[in-house]
């Protein structure tokens, strides 16, 4: 009697402790994070799809390198969409593969992901717009990333994180969740203390062992990227910026860096070929 008391207490901790295991990995692929895991860096598929994702990874995070025509500024894809665009909250490109195609809210607009791939070269790159072969290459890694991923379903991570809107109407102090419209001046003392050691006193960004990708002026992202809005700028800064650990700006800070930053020269951007 005893013995079988014994014995089913551990089966019920066996079973239990699968459970545990189970959970931590659940079929979508998230972990216990809540977050997706894209495919190990590295191990690519075989064959030519491996040869092709190789490509597209390497033009994602050296587009100057290995496409040097299509390079108007001195960023790479994986400048905004970091670590290689396997990071929840910083636009993750396993977050966008599921969700396209989609339609546009505002122009009722169906959009491919192909558009959204030309938009960033031509916005965030100020770049002429790929041939096929370069956005096909960028298509297939952003593919193999999503392996595993639901189709349709708008997985945690996705995107940029949500901060409250400040309220643009006063600078007075709305209470606990609300913060005050952005203060540039602030941004400023704020951008000396947190950003300029790595992007450099003038926002151009930095060569050498702390390099970095420039803010503003002639190489940076154009007037027509979506970091031209200082709550989208915040969004990514609050998640990511400055990168090390344990560093992260409050929903203030990063409003009042953005405010700074988007207050900064940049290019005006190239013309849509699309009306
Ligand atoms: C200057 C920063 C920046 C650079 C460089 C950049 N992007 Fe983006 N990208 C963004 C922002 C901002 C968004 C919109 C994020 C949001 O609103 O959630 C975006 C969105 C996207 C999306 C859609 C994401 C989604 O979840 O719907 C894709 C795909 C994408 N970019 C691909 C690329 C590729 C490929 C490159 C390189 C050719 C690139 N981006 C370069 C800033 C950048
Ligand atoms: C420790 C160095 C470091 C610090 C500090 C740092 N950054 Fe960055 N930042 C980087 C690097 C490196 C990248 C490019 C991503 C990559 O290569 O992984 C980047 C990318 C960016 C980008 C997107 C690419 C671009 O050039 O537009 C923005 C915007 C940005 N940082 C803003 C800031 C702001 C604002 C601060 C201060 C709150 C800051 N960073 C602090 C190193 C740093």
């Amino acid at each position: 009697m005893r013995k079988q008391t014994g014995l089913s207490l551990l089966l019920v901790l066996v079973l239990s402790a699968m459970g545990i295991v189970f959970s931590l990995t659940s079929s979508d692929g998230a972990t216990s994070s809540g977050f997706f895991t894209p495919p190990e860096k590295g191990r690519y598929p075989e064959g030519p799809l491996g040869i092709l994702v190789k490509k597209g990874e390497e033009i994602f995070t050296h587009t100057g390198q290995f496409v040097p025509g299509y390079a108007g500024n001195a960023l790479s894809c994986a400048s905004c969409h970091l670590d290689q665009g396997r990071k929840p909250y910083a636009a993750p490109m396993w977050g966008a593969y599921p969700m396209y195609p989609m339609v546009d809210p505002k122009t009722r607009r169906t959009v491919w992901l192909e558009d959204r791939i030309r938009m960033c070269f031509r916005n965030a790159l100020n770049a002429a717009p790929p041939d096929s072969e370069t956005v096909r290459a960028l298509d297939v890694y952003i593919f193999w990333l999503s392996k595993g991923a639901p189709i349709g379903h708008e997985l945690k991570g996705r995107g940029l994180i949500r901060i409250s809107s400040p309220d643009r109407t006063s600078g007075f102090f709305r209470g606990p969740g609300h913060p005050r419209s952005p203060d540039t001046l602030k941004g400023l003392e704020l951008y000396s203390k947190s950003c300029a050691s790595c992007h450099g006193g003038s926002g151009q960004g930095k060569e050498g062992l702390h390099r970095s990708p420039p803010l503003w002026g002639p190489f940076s992202y154009t007037m027509k990227s979506g970091f031209t809005s200082v709550s989208l700028l915040a969004e990514f800064l609050r998640k990511n910026m400055p990168p090390e650990k344990g560093k992260h700006l409050t929903d203030q800070e990063s409003l009042d860096i953005a405010a700074y930053v988007d207050s900064q020269p940049r290019p005006a951007g190239r013309v849509s070929s699309r009306k």
